[in-house]
């Protein structure tokens, strides 16, 4: 990783903190007690993959830091919705996430299940409120893309398979589907999002980076079975071990730790592949990319 890179991520991770902090409630504000278990889900924590992935994203299209803060900050609302839910006890039953106790540990089951609502809905008031497509009837597709990426067909439908396949044998199809699902289809939305923003893409990059974002998008999911199984609790900062104990299917319940690993090597050369065509201005992206297989959590 070049220096210009880890200047750009420290950079681009602290402007999305600030927006969040500025655009979630505060906790002076009635019901104080929601609004803090928001913030304490939302902030202080959590690499910032998405909202990384839709800056990058947004460079292709010329749009302005400010317009793709908006994506990227509700990509990432839906994304710490997706944690506090999974956490809970119906989902995973985790009590430990980015080194805290889980919301509902913190603030109690019934709490952690209006943050996720509120996220949710936050996320959608956000993008709704503010123009960031130089056309605004542009901002209608975007709109539906984050609705589409989050709901039934997308991250929460992941989620059904993830909890009715438990202890269950998935063919590898079935797993892919699974993981596009839950975690591919909010990563392949923020980087459209992105690319959203502004003036667009035109259609040859769109295709490129909906390409690249399916690849990616799997890796990325895939790597998280592989830390599960490798990593400890602290580098974590999430229970290491716990798909295994749990009897969740992955990519390492499947094919063992080094061919998962394979696979996303392959997936990485698959999306470096996909990002050919635009040459130079798809660097960031190749960098993140990098980055998405070679975390250590
Ligand atoms: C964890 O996501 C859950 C998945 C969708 C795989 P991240 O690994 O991006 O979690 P944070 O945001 O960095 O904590
Ligand atoms: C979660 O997958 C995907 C989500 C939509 C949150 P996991 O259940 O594997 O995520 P972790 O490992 O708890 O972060
Ligand atoms: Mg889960
Ligand atoms: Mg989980
Ligand atoms: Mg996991």
């Amino acid at each position: 990783m070049t220096t210009e890179f880890t200047d750009w991520v420290r950079a681009h991770r602290a402007r999305i903190e600030d927006w969040l902090a500025v655009h979630l409630p505060g906790q002076d504000l009635l019901p104080g007690r929601l609004h803090e278990a928001m913030r304490y889900s939302v902030l202080g924590g959590g690499k910032r993959m998405r909202p990384l992935l839709a800056y990058a994203a947004g460079e292709l299209a010329g749009a302005t830091a400010a317009q793709v803060d908006v994506v990227a900050g509700a990509v990432e609302l839906i994304h710490a919705y997706s944690l506090v839910h999974d956490d809970m006890p119906c989902m995973d039953n985790d009590v430990l996430r980015r080194g805290r106790p889980t919301c509902h540990v913190q603030f109690g089951e019934a709490t952690a299940l209006l943050v996720g609502d509120s996220l949710q809905s936050l996320a959608f008031e956000l993008l709704a409120g503010t123009l960031v497509c130089d056309d605004a009837r542009d901002q209608l597709r975007l709109l539906r893309l984050l609705g589409e990426a989050s709901g039934a067909q997308g991250m929460a439908g992941g989620q059904a398979f993830d909890l009715a396949s438990v202890q269950s044998a998935l063919t590898l199809p079935e797993l892919e589907s699974m993981h596009q699902r839950k975690t591919g289809a909010l990563i392949r939305a923020a980087i459209l999002l992105g690319a959203g923003c502004g003036k667009g893409v035109d259609a040859t990059t769109h295709a490129a980076l909906d390409h690249f974002a399916k690849a990616a998008g799997l890796a990325f999911q895939v790597i998280d079975d592989v830390l599960d199984a490798e990593a400890d609790t602290a580098t974590l900062g999430k229970t290491a071990g716990k798909d295994a104990a749990d009897g969740k299917p992955t990519y390492v319940s499947l094919l063992g730790l080094r061919d998962a690993r394979s696979l996303a090597q392959e997936l990485y050369s698959g999306a470096l592949a996909a990002l050919e065509p635009l040459g130079n201005s798809a660097g960031r992206l190749r960098a993140l990319a990098a980055f998405i297989v070679e975390r250590r959590h």
